[in-house]
Parts: structure tokens; C-alpha cells; sequence
């Protein structure tokens, strides 16, 4: 079978380990796909000395990947909402499928950005926008699809918990702590959304809109971060046999689905409590199945990696094996009104 073509925008902290985890198991991701997976464009406006793109087409135009005709996939890892809003239109509009992990591009304009790929017949997959690693996305559409989901929670920022179990552990600072997160590529471009609950808030959307069905509405989440939380509060917990968590709750409730995020006391004794640092954990209730747990690393470039590369091994094995059967780039070609399918 012909290769899967790969047009990556973004060599940020994903970015960069998305290439580097594409490159090192390339032989693994081909096998699964059942066709190689090549990259064949890198759009980036700065190089990232985390990754070796020599003998790699990198342009400096990202937008050039989008209309670049022998893409099939459109990675979209840069972040933010308005360029990476136009730039996946642009992708769908030429008729490619989209791998993202941009959860505030997906929780803000999922609702116009599905639409636009419905009518066009592509796809756009998502699996990284929520808790890194952690297979969630497809937990939810597909392990639980026979379920009615009666709530789900979980903690679901890694900044946020690394910062807090870091000031429980070590007695660091919340400022310290929010240092370190960002060396280690844990935050986003702007750390505000980590410690304010609008990254959780952004993932909780998400999840929800999957889980019961319902469209993405972010503006409809009680938002609260952990950036009021002292060193005092968490020994204060401790001693009354606590741990505070920040937690993404979405339940069923009579009066419709209910979504917030807010640091909560969870009781030490509690699986929850106990997961530390980077790692998120998504506690999902089914009517069949009962509670079950996932969990993992929720932030980081290769957990994150991991998360982007599922989805672009699953659109991938969609693909058509003659790349003569795609639509031209420019538009729907006559006699064929469903839209392109790649
Ligand atoms: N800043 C995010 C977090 C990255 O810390 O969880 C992963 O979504």
C-alpha cells in the first residue's frame, strides 16, 4: 500500500516529540498502519534543537502544509485558536484529514470545525487534546460506546497536579513549582490556563460532549483553578486526613448535564488522592460496566506523542490505497457532491 503522507504544523514541545517518536518507531507505526507513514512536510516558524529535522522539508509557511496536495494528514500542534483555527479550516478545505491536539481549538470551535469536515467527508481526531496520554478519547467512543454514562471525573491538568503535589511533597512554592512544570514542558504557552482550571475546563468539554452526547460548551463550565491554594491549605488537609485535588467533574443531573472543575478534598485512602505530579487519572461510571479508572501521564512531549500518533496510525489505515481516487485540493471535483474522501 502507498505511504501515508504526514504534514506536521508545530515543533514546540509536542511538536518536536511527536517527530522524534515517529522517526525512533517507525517501523512499529508502519506495521500497524499496514503502510509506511512518511512525513513529508514540517511547517514550523522556528527550529526546536529537541528534534532533528536535517533530511526533513521544513517549511517556515505553515499554511503551506495545509495546501500542500500530497498531505494526506494535517498534524495541527500549534497551539492557540485563531491561526490554528484558519489553518485546520484551510486543511479541511483541501480536503485533508486533521490530527490535533489542541484542546482549546476543539472545546471553542469543535461545534464549526466538525461541521466543516463532515461536509467535506474527512476527519478530525482528537485523542491528545485530553489527558496526554491517556487513551481517553477512544475509551469513551468506542470501550464504553454500549453505555450510558452516568457521570465521569477525574484529574485531568498535569501542570496543576505536579504543582500541587509538589508543594505537598517538597514544600516548594506555587511559584517554584510553576517553574518547573514549564521546564519540563509540562504548561501550555500560557500558564494561566494551567492554574485558572480553563485547561481542565477545555478537557472536561470535551470529554462531556462524548460521553452524554451533547455539544461542546465550554462557556456552560464552573471554572476554578488552584492558584489560591497555600502551602498552609494543603498541610490543613493533610492533618484532617485529606488531599486537595483539582478535579474535572461532569454528571448526569435532572435539570441537565452538570460540568465543573474546582480543587476539591478527597479522602487520602482514595485511588484519586494518590495520583501524583504529571499524571492524570479519568474515573468514568457506565450503567453496564460500573466505574472504571484511567490513568497516566497527562502532560509531557512523548506521553503527548503517544496520544497524536494513535490517531494518526487510526486515520492513517483508513486511507485509500490509490491516491488517484482523492479530490482535488482545490474543491469537490464535478460528479462527486459527498465531498472528497481521501
Ligand atoms: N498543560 C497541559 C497539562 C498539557 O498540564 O495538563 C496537557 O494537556
Amino acid at each position: 500500500r502507498r505511504a501515508a503522507r504526514i504534514g506536521i504544523c508545530g515543533l514546540g514541545t509536542v511538536g518536536s516529540g511527536t517527530v522524534n517518536v515517529m522517526l525512533r518507531n517507525s517501523a512499529e507505526i508502519a506495521a500497524r498502519c499496514g503502510r509506511p507513514v512518511d512525513i513529508v512536510q514540517i511547517g514550523a516558524r522556528r527550529d526546536n534543537p529537541a528534534c532533528d529535522t536535517s533530511g526533513l522539508n521544513v517549511t517556515r509557511e505553515i499554511f503551506d502544509v495545509a495546501n500542500n496536495p500530497d498531505v494526506d494528514i494535517l498534524v495541527e500542534l500549534i497551539g492557540g485558536t485563531t491561526v490554528a483555527r484558519e489553518l485546520v479550516l484551510a486543511a479541511i478545505d483541501s480536503g485533508k484529514h486533521v490530527v490535533t491536539a489542541n484542546k482549546a481549538l476543539i472545546a471553542e470551535h469543535g461545534n464549526e470545525l466538525f461541521a466543516a469536515a463532515a461536509e467535506k467527508g474527512v476527519t478530525i481526531a482528537y485523542e491528545a487534546a485530553v489527558a496526554g496520554g491517556i487513551p481517553i478519547i477512544k475509551s469513551l467512543r468506542e470501550g464504553l460506546a454500549g453505555n450510558r454514562i452516568q457521570w465521569l471525573a477525574g484529574i485531568i491538568n498535569g501542570t496543576g497536579n505536579y504543582i500541587l503535589t509538589e508543594m505537598r511533597d517538597k514544600g516548594r512554592s506555587f511559584e517554584e513549582a510553576l517553574a518547573q512544570a514549564q521546564a519540563l514542558g509540562y504548561a501550555e504557552a500560557d500558564p494561566t490556563f494551567d492554574v485558572e482550571g480553563i485547561d481542565a475546563a477545555h478537557k472536561l468539554v470535551i470529554m462531556a460532549s462524548l460521553a452524554f452526547a451533547i455539544p461542546l460548551a465550554f462557556d456552560k463550565v464552573y471554572t476554578e483553578g488552584i492558584s489560591r491554594i497555600s502551602i498552609e491549605d494543603i498541610r490543613y488537609a493533610d492533618e484532617l486526613g485529606y488531599c486537595i485535588k483539582h478535579i474535572g467533574l461532569a454528571r448526569r443531573t435532572e435539570a441537565g448535564v452538570e460540568l465543573r472543575v474546582h480543587p476539591t478534598l478527597i479522602p487520602q485512602r482514595r485511588l484519586i488522592a494518590n495520583v501524583d505530579g504529571v499524571m492524570n487519572a479519568v474515573l468514568v461510571n457506565g450503567d453496564a460496566v460500573g466505574p472504571t479508572l484511567y490513568y497516566g501521564a497527562g502532560a509531557g512531549a512523548e506521553a503527548t506523542a503517544s496520544a497524536v500518533i494513535a490517531d494518526i496510525v487510526d486515520v492513517a489505515r483508513t486511507l485509500e490505497a490509490d491516491p488517484c481516487q482523492r479530490v482535488p485540493a482545490a474543491g469537490v471535483a464535478e460528479g462527486n457532491q459527498d465531498g472528497p474522501r481521501v
